[in-house]
C-alpha cells in the first residue's frame, strides 16, 4: 500500500507522467528521452533514477548503451499507474516525436542490413578466397564494361580480360584504375581466335558472352585450347527464353540455351567432368541463369571432339 502511495505522489510531477508513459511504449537511453520531452538532461537523470528506485522502469545495459525499461507487468499491484500514465492526455506531442525516433531507428537498422548485403562484406569474402585457392591465371571471356573482371581480380592471381568491344573495354580499364587493381591485363580480341598461348591458362569464365557470340562450339574449343591440362572452364548462361528484344537492343545471338545441350557441347570441346548448376526456381524475371563447370583432364582431345580440335 505503501509502494503504491509512494508511486502516486512521484507521478504527480508531470513530467515524470510523460517520461513513464514513453518509456512504457518502447525502451529509451537518457538522450533520447532529452529530445523527446525537452527538458535538461540532469532533470531527466533525475527522473529516472526516481522511477527506477520505485520499480517502475529498470535499467537494461546493451552495446555500451544504458537504456531503460518498463519494471511492470500486467498482473503487478503497480500497473493501474502505468494504465493511468498511457491514458493521460498527450498535450506536448510526446507520442508523434516517439513515433519518429522510432521510425529514425528502423532507418539505421536497414542501414546496418545493407552494409552486411552484397557490397562491402561480400568484396571481403571474395578476396579471402585468395587465401584458400592457388594462386590462378584466369581468363575472362567476353569481360564487358569489367564488374565481373575486378570481382575475379580479387582472388585471382592474375587475370585477363578479354572483349571485342574497345568502348567497353574502356569502361573496364578505368574501373580496374579506380580500383588500383594491378592484376589484370586487358585485351581486345575476337573469342573464337584469341592470341593467347595455348595450354597457359588455369580458368576460363565465361559469363554471359555465349548467347553473343556466332558460334559457342568455336568459343568453347578455344577455352579449351588456351587452358592447362586440369584447367577448368566456368560458364554461366541464361535458360531458353523468348524475349526477342533482347536481338536487337541487346545483340543476343541465341535466345539462352538448353543447359543439357550447352553440356553436349562443352563436352564435344574436349571437357569432362561436367556438372551443371541451376538457377534458384523461384526467381520472376523471364531470364533464369544457370551455371556450368567442366574439367580440361588432358591435353588431347577425345576423337569425338569436335570443333577447332586441330589447333589444340
Ligand atoms: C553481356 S556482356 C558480359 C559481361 C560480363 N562477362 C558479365 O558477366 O558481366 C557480353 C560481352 O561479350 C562480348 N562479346 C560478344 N561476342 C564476342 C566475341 N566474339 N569476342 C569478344 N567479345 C565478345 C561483348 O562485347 C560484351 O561485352
Amino acid at each position: 500500500m505503501e509502494q503504491l502511495t509512494e508511486a502516486f505522489r512521484a507521478l504527480g510531477d508531470q513530467t515524470r507522467l510523460r517520461i513513464l508513459r514513453l518509456v512504457g511504449e518502447t525502451r529509451l537511453n537518457v538522450s533520447e528521452v532529452v529530445s523527446l520531452v525537452g527538458v535538461a538532461q540532469s532533470s531527466v537523470s533525475h527522473h529516472l533514477t526516481k522511477l527506477k528506485s520505485l520499480n517502475l522502469i529498470r535499467e537494461d545495459r546493451q552495446g555500451g548503451f544504458t537504456y531503460y525499461a518498463l519494471a511492470v507487468e500486467k498482473k503487478d499491484l503497480l500497473w493501474p499507474l502505468i494504465q493511468l500514465a498511457k491514458e493521460t492526455e498527450d498535450l506536448h506531442g510526446d507520442l508523434a516525436r516517439l513515433t519518429e525516433l522510432q521510425n529514425r531507428r528502423e532507418d539505421v537498422q536497414s542501414l546496418n542490413e545493407k552494409l552486411l548485403e552484397p557490397g562491402q562484406s561480400w568484396a571481403l569474402w571474395s578476396s579471402a578466397l585468395s587465401t584458400l585457392l592457388p594462386p590462378l591465371q584466369v581468363v575472362d571471356f567476353g569481360c564487358g564494361t569489367g564488374k565481373l573482371t575486378v570481382e575475379i581480380a580479387r582472388w585471382a592471381k592474375s587475370v585477363t580480360a578479354v572483349d571485342r568491344s574497345a568502348s567497353s573495354l574502356l569502361k573496364a580499364r578505368a574501373e580496374a584504375k579506380r580500383l588500383q587493381l594491378s592484376n589484370v591485363t586487358f585485351l581486345e580480341a575476337d573469342l573464337e581466335n584469341l592470341p593467347l598461348e595455348t595450354g597457359s591458362q588455369d580458368l576460363v569464365v565465361i559469363s554471359q558472352s555465349l548467347h553473343h557470340v556466332a558460334s559457342p562450339e568455336a568459343v568453347l574449343s578455344e577455352a579449351w585450347r588456351i587452358l592447362k591440362a586440369n584447367g577448368r572452364v566456368v560458364v554461366l548462361e541464361l535458360a531458353p527464353h523468348d524475349e526477342q528484344w533482347v536481338r536487337t537492343r541487346l545483340k543476343h545471338v541465341h535466345l539462352g540455351f538448353d543447359p543439357h545441350s550447352l553440356m553436349d557441347t562443352v563436352k564435344s570441346a574436349g571437357f569432362t567432368d561436367a556438372q551443371l548448376m541451376p538457377a534458384p526456381r523461384d526467381s520472376a524475371s523471364p531470364f533464369k541463369a544457370f551455371l556450368l563447370s567442366a574439367l580440361k583432364a588432358k591435353t588431347t582431345r577425345n576423337n569425338s571432339s569436335k570443333g577447332s580440335a586441330l589447333r589444340a
